[in-house]
């Protein structure tokens, strides 16, 4: 693979990043996961739309302005012959002595590479994914998408470990969202909910293009927190994000989700979403 060093386009091997790195020591730093499908960057503005809004909560200047990190974007599409897949984008704040407070003129560390695999074609669509229920433990700034991934891939792993794909968040009695993607749920009513914005969840750039594409489709949608047993009582479940689309979710510990198949919303707003970003 080729990827992007600050300015610099190297072989993987070549790409080395200094230990004093404050991304490396501190999770100093944020990222953005960005599907492509075709060659094609998905949602890509509000991607960098958020990446922006990351930096900024963090005084870590961009670095790029906005013109020319489209540019790194479809550049490392091109030269890495991209056709399906992601590409990850990491802003650390820079390099410095370590020390706890932020240093004065750090140059930001801005990094992208590519992985190509097949989005598309999911065979955990049909399927349908199992979820454990599990404590949040993560910070209370999940609305800035920082690289302190460690709660959450703990999250992840206690769900494989107790028999399920992936993990959803209870904090106080509610969901927040999963370890890496937006829950929503469908009510027997035939209602979308997904838990409002606030600093508790990540705000994800595929549930706004679902929620325009819920309301367009005459979906009603309701933001607002849901508790474990509203979900495991709910007609369907599925979850969201940059690679997954929509991704249904059949059991939440143990418990079928309607009849324990993908539902009809959940499959309709995955081919609506894809017809719509392609
Ligand atoms: N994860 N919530 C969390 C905690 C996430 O990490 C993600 C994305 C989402 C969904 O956001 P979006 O629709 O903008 O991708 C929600 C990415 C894909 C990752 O960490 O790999």
């Amino acid at each position: 693979r080729t990827v992007y060093l600050n300015g610099d386009w190297l072989p993987e091997t070549a790409a080395k990043i200094s230990i004093f790195d404050r991304g490396f020591l501190f999770a100093d730093a944020v990222y953005e996961v960005t599907a492509v499908i075709g060659g094609r960057l998905i949602d890509y503005h509000g991607h960098a739309a958020r990446l922006q809004r990351s930096t900024a909560e963090l005084g870590i200047p961009c670095g790029l302005d906005p013109e020319a990190l489209l540019a790194v974007h479809r550049e490392i599409v091109r030269r890495n012959d991209l056709r399906e897949g992601l590409i990850y984008l990491q802003i650390s704040r820079g390099v410095a002595d370590r020390d706890f407070a932020y240093p004065n003129g750090a140059e930001p560390t801005l990094v992208l590479f590519t992985q190509s695999k097949p989005v598309l074609e999911n065979p955990r669509v049909a399927a349908g994914i199992t979820i454990a229920l599990v404590p949040d433990q993560r910070w209370t700034r999940r609305d800035i998408k920082t690289v302190q991934l460690l709660p959450a891939s703990m999250a992840k792993m206690e769900a494989l470990r107790r028999g399920a794909d992936d993990a959803w968040l209870v904090e106080d009695g509610f969901i927040t969202e999963g370890s890496a993607a937006t829950a929503h749920i469908v009510t027997q009513a035939g209602s979308l909910v997904t838990r409002g914005l606030s600093s508790a969840l990540l705000h994800g750039i595929t549930r706004a293009s679902l929620l325009d594409i819920a309301r367009s489709e005459g979906i009603p949608v309701e933001e607002r927190a849901f508790t474990p047993d509203e979900a495991k009582a709910a007609a369907e479940a599925f979850i969201s994000s940059a690679t997954n689309f929509v991704l249904p979710v059949t059991r939440i510990d143990g418990t079928p989700v309607g009849d324990g198949r993908p539902g009809p919303i959940s499959m309709r707003l995955r081919q609506r979403y894809l017809e719509v970003r392609l």
